[in-house]
């Protein structure tokens, strides 16, 4: 069903992160009216869409977006308006070639990405269906994804010393999201009491979780182990495992990875990650290494990747041609998948066809900087990827994805989780 766009407006907002982003307004000649809030992160890949930002250090020490936001109210409105499209990838096209970068920097991709986000509510509203049925068919079957709650913040979201981005609690063996999130909630609970008997602070970073001063990675997973189990819950991939995003370009020096004071090769992060999955309920390990070590990253996935899901995200940027090359080159198992990150819905459509096509799963996830936007919550149950990662089961801008989870859970009983077994 076609849609022919009458008016398109962007606004300068702020995200969850008190840093302006977009939210952006569809309005379509049949009356529909749609929005779009544009997400940002903070431990960004050097190869992704170039988010514009105004560089005006009067205003917002630079960050605005009014040129972003003028953007979407001029030049692509002036390009839209009154055109009729068959189907989201006619209009993602007709906005990659508009801005005529390999990156989408002269436009901005967080312009054009509000923009085709907007656009794929659009055509599904006009069909009549849930956005999540708009994306279902083309890969797998449409399922409710296994919620990851990130309880421990570290790296760029966070003012502590933890290296180590992200330490996830995945329920897998829950029976439903319903049941994931109350699991997510009642370990969050107890990591809580946890830490403040231990005297650590309770203050969170950047996505919700808790950011207390602890360096090593392993006493993390020892809290987390703790927490899963004082919640009656139990560790492992059939109960309540735990996933880490190491967002290691983050803290990769002149070849070598610092961690909680010792520098690193990639060899030894390797055999460090090798006993971290020996000893602890940990199931998935996104990037494990920088962005730039794709010989590390070769090795770490011959070691590994038969037992752990090992996710690429800094390194693949949602990037069909980049995640191509990886599966030549047998680097990681899984792609992260951030619609910002590539800049249109189509392009994240088609990296997520070709890992489906390669067995390479794909983990669709918010960034550091939200909205209220639950966009990626319908991505990942109508592409049936089985996972979906969007911060701690607390904060608005986080559990705005989860509870869309469960609604659609409410509405419709579509299978939950990963789909598929672990070896
Ligand atoms: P970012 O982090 O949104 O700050 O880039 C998220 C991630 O690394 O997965
Ligand atoms: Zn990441």
């Amino acid at each position: 069903m076609s849609i022919t766009v009458r008016e398109l407006h962007a606004v300068e907002i702020l995200d969850s992160r008190a840093r302006p982003t977009l939210v952006v307004t569809l309005e379509t000649e049949g009356g529909l009216s749609v929005r779009a809030g544009v997400p940002a992160g903070a431990s960004t890949g050097s190869r992704e869409a170039v988010e514009r930002r105004d560089g005006d250090p009067k205003r917002y020490s630079g960050q605005g977006v009014l040129g972003a936001a003028g953007a979407v109210n001029d030049e692509i409105l002036d390009a839209l308006a009154g055109r009729s499209f068959d189907d989201l990838a006619a209009l993602d096209e007709a906005l990659i070639s508009l801005d005529g970068t390999e990156n989408k920097s002269r436009l901005g991709a967080n312009a054009i990405v509000g923009v085709s986000m907007a656009a794929a509510r659009a055509f599904a509203a006009t069909a009549g269906i849930a956005l999540w049925r708009s994306f279902a068919g083309s890969l797998s079957a449409p399922r409710l994804p296994a919620p990851h709650f990130n309880l421990i913040n570290g790296g760029r979201h966070a003012s502590n010393q933890l290296e180590f981005q992200e330490f996830m609690l995945a329920p897998l063996g829950a029976p439903s999201v319903a049941d994931a999130a109350r699991a997510g909630s009642e370990v969050y609970a107890a990591l809580r009491k946890l830490l403040l008997g231990r005297n650590l602070s309770v203050g969170l970073g950047d996505e919700g979780g808790f950011a207390p001063e602890i360096a090593r990675p392993e006493e993390v997973l020892r809290l987390l182990v703790e927490a899963i189990t004082l919640a009656g819950y139990r560790p492992g991939p059939d109960g309540v495992a735990i996933a880490i995003d190491a967002a290691s370009s983050e803290f990769y020096r002149e070849g070598s990875y610092d961690v909680a004071g010792e520098t690193l090769s990639a060899d030894e992060m390797i055999n460090r990650y090798e006993e971290i999955v020996e000893s602890f309920p940990v199931w998935l390990l996104e990037d494990g290494l920088a962005e730039s070590d794709w010989d590390g990253w070769e090795r770490l996935t011959a070691r590994l990747g038969d037992r752990v899901e090992l996710v690429g995200d800094d390194i693949f940027c949602t990037n069909p041609a980049i995640i191509s090359h990886a599966i030549s080159c047998k680097v990681a198992n899984a792609s992260l998948i951030k619609v910002n990150q590539i800049g249109t819905v189509t392009e994240t459509l088609e990296a997520m066809r070709i890992c489906h096509e390669a067995g390479y799963a794909q983990f669709v996830s918010h960034r550091s900087g939200e909205t209220e936007d639950t966009f990626i919550a319908d991505l990942a149950v109508g592409t049936g990827c089985g996972h979906m990662k969007s911060g701690a089961p607390a904060r608005g801008e986080r559990v705005a994805k989860y509870n869309r989870l469960i609604e659609i859970e409410d509405a419709e009983h579509l299978p939950y989780g990963l789909g598929r077994s672990l070896t």
